[in-house]
């Protein structure tokens, strides 16, 4: 196992009717700006339970955080936090409003340039307070650390890290799903189980734990994933996948093991130039990714094949490359498309892609910097 440092301060309140929470999470006396997306809360009733549990205090509003979200947009809401001295931001939606809040509570009080924290990685040093109220399962962002924010007039889509915007709290009501429509349940599922293969699949450092976790996540997610779509649905198995989206990206399974994130680093330039969401671009790339890589991750994969899909049988390029299409097959079974051409995309993104990772310096992916822009390149041409 490699050494790791360890810590995760986000108070979470899982269950139902837990939005009631957040009336004793904020204090009184603290200037609330309430953050959230296109709308999607006043349709299901989570904003009037927020409102409710904010009675008493005092709160502005900013909405119309979109997915995938802008610095453009998250600029407004800085200026609108300077301008009220605003000192709580509760996020209520999704990673992409959780992110944005991040971003925001960074860069109101950042001295200087605030994309600079993102494509230049410049030192965060205080943020503004950051509470959550999920209501879509998928990123981790709730109690992590890490945001992703996309410049549009310049097509970048980049990712900072900072212990300081760690949501304080997060309040995950698995009931608040049932009105995700099938594509964001879809993305959930698969964007939790690549946060999963992306601390997993990589090559062994004996770390039993993060491996066992791993593998606890992936079966559920397996196991739970596809009722999501039938009769079956219920509570508990929105409960099921919400806690497997939490832990997959919390910092749990990834410390003191090597971690990929490849297909991330390219899936993120699919989306900021064709607009894919981010789980259907990684779903395209992960299969391809596992292949081109087989030899460097060999041991990984034939543990994944045995544990996960119980293949045991064959030759070493037999078992993973059924392993491969096994999981291909499970993302068929979330409603999840695997191939550029599924969305009328095909040779003209490749070099686009190609020259996108090269102007972002992102020539030596994966857990040992091995994916050159040549392997990026076939693993884009073999997803077509
Ligand atoms: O905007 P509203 O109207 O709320 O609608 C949203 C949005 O259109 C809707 N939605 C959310 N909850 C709902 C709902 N609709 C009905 N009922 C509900 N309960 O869903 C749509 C998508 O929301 P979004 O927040 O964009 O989705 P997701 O949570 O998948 O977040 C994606 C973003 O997170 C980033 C991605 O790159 C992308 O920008 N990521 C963040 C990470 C992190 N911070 O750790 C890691 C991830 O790998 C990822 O990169
Ligand atoms: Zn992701």
């Amino acid at each position: 196992m490699l050494n790791f440092t360890f810590s995760n301060k986000t108070r979470v309140h899982f269950g139902e009717n837990q939005i009631s929470q957040v009336t004793n999470e904020i204090p009184l006396s603290a200037k609330v700006l309430l953050t959230y997306g296109g709308g999607s809360i006043k349709k299901n009733g989570v904003y009037d339970q927020v409102i409710e549990a904010l009675a008493k205090h005092t709160v502005f509003e900013f909405s119309g955080i979109e997915p995938n979200p802008s610095y453009e947009t998250s600029m407004k809401a800085v200026a609108l936090v300077k301008q009220e001295n605003i000192d709580y931001i509760l996020a209520v939606g999704g990673g992409s409003v959780v992110d944005a809040s991040k971003f925001i509570a960074a860069a109101a009080e950042f001295n200087g340039e605030p994309w600079d924290i993102l494509a230049k990685g410049a030192k965060v040093e205080s943020a503004v307070a950051l509470g959550v109220v999920l209501t879509l399962p998928a990123t981790g962002s709730e109690s992590n650390g890490g945001a992703v924010i996309s410049k549009l007039a310049t097509k970048d889509k980049l990712a900072f890290m900072s212990e300081f915007v760690l949501p304080q709290f997060a309040v995950l009501d698995p009931s608040v799903m049932n009105s995700l429509p099938a594509r964001q349940l879809s993305n959930g599922v698969v964007d939790a189980f690549i946060h999963t293969t992306e601390q997993y699949l990589t090559y062994s450092v004996n770390a039993k734990i993060q491996d066992r976790f791993a593998e606890g996540i992936l079966h559920t997610l397996i196991e739970e994933g596809p009722k999501l779509f039938t009769d079956e649905k219920n509570n508990d198995v929105n409960a099921n996948v919400m806690w497997s989206a939490t832990q997959a990206l919390n910092g749990l399974i990834g410390s003191g093991v090597p971690q990929d994130w490849a297909t991330h680093m390219i899936g993120h330039e699919i989306t900021i130039t064709f607009g894919l969401d981010h789980a259907q671009t990684l779903a395209i790339v992960l299969p391809r990714l596992l292949w081109e890589m087989r030899e460097t991750k060999q041991d990984k994969l034939l543990q994944y094949a045995s544990r996960i899909w119980g293949i045991n049988e064959g030759d070493t390029e037999s078992r993973i490359k059924l392993a491969i299409e096994k999981t291909e097959q499970f993302f068929h079974s979330v409603q999840m498309k695997t191939r550029f051409s599924d969305y009328q995309l095909g040779e003209e993104v490749v070099e686009v892609i190609v020259s996108q990772l090269e102007r972002h310096g992102l020539t030596q992916l994966g857990e040992k910097q091995l994916i050159t822009l040549d392997h990026s390149r076939n693993i884009l041409k073999q997803s077509l």
